[in-house]
């Protein structure tokens, strides 16, 4: 199938279009025939990731693409960035605002999740901003048979 690559925008504090990255991916993937199971697990990562931009985050960009083999994703933010990556990534650790917690968010299991759902996760982060990649293998069996 031919490759899809794609560009997003992601504003600080946009709760309304947050997950739009995460479904409009959805959306591509089910039209390649991959299973359910696949699906689900890259949406999830992709979800908490563009959360995580537009909760914690001055805003940013996410890139998409997927070929044959691999789904690539890739959120690069401006600033605050992550003070220490060990700790964001304990399950329960967040500093969400009050405003993310009144939202439904900051449960601290947005970044331990993307560990386990992903196959390649790779996070660095300095004052001046937060890049995550996640990758995701596509098999035989990450097609509907
Ligand atoms: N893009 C980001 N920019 C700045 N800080 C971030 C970013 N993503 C995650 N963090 C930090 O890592 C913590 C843990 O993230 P996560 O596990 O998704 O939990 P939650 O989003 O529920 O707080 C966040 O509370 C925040 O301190
Ligand atoms: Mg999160």
């Amino acid at each position: 199938m031919e490759n899809y690559c794609k560009e997003f925008k992601i504003q600080k504090n946009d709760i309304g279009n947050a997950g739009t990255v995460a479904s409009l991916t959805k959306r591509e993937l089910k039209r390649r025939g991959l299973t359910k199971d696949f699906v689900k697990t890259v949406t999830i990562g992709i979800y908490e990731a563009e959360i995580n931009v537009v909760i914690h985050s001055y805003g940013g960009t996410c890139v998409v693409s997927i070929d044959d083999e691999f789904v690539n994703v890739t959120f690069k933010d401006n600033g605050p960035g992550i003070e220490c990556i060990d700790s964001a990534l304990t399950p329960g650790f967040s500093t969400a605002s009050h405003y993310a917690i009144e939202n439904g968010f900051g449960a601290g299991m947005g970044l331990p999740n993307i560990k386990s759902v992903s196959d390649e996760m790779e996070l660095t982060s300095s004052k001046e901003g937060t890049t995550l990649h996640m990758k995701f293998n596509i098999s035989g069996d990450s097609y509907e048979s």
